[in-house]
């Protein structure tokens, strides 16, 4: 099923995901997924990670964008399924949802994060550094055809 439009002049509001997103997440990040922009989600890992994610939402209720934080370690954690919806990309938004993630990550007193993306060049305008392979921890599962990126928070 197509994405809606969205009218992108309205306020959005930050707020964690619940379980009544997860059908708009999910066609979110299948939209970006057929494009080869990022991996698909599953519904069954979607409903176990709900509580990792964060949404972007207008006045009338639909999703400008969404991301996870996954706690992969002790002082590590994954940036995930970051996907901003088409009609807002280039607002400022995806950036603004990969920094308001290091407020809950310093929180739990994790320093570390790191992502997979084809979009390298984003992470670097939020700090990002890209590092090779062989930097990253064991606990880390590699997609060899990403880019890894790590910033110390
Ligand atoms: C990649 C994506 C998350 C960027 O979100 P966005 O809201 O459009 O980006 P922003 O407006 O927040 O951009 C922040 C900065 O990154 C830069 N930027 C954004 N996308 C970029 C790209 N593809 N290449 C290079 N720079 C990029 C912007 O110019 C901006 O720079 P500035 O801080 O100097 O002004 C979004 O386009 C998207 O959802 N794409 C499809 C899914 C995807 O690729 N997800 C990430 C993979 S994990």
């Amino acid at each position: 099923m197509p994405l809606p439009d969205i009218d992108n002049s309205q306020t959005l509001h930050l707020r964690k995901a619940a379980m009544r997103d997860v059908e708009p997440m999910l066609q979110l990040i299948a939209h970006w997924a057929r494009r080869g922009a990022m991996l698909p989600k599953s519904r069954d890992v979607l409903y176990k990670e709900i509580r990792d994610f964060y949404l972007l939402e207008t006045q009338d209720s639909s999703i400008a964008g969404t991301v996870g934080l996954h706690i992969l370690w002790s002082d590590l954690a994954e940036v995930r399924s970051l996907a901003i919806h088409p009609s807002f990309q280039g607002h400022g938004l995806g950036k603004r949802l990969v920094l308001g993630l290091e407020g809950e990550a310093r929180e739990l007193g994790i320093l570390r994060l790191f992502a997979w993306t084809l979009e390298p060049e984003f992470f670097k305008r939020c700090g990002y550094s890209e590092v090779t392979l062989e930097e990253l921890p064991p606990k880390v599962y590699k997609e060899y055809s990403k880019h890894a990126m790590h910033k110390r928070i």
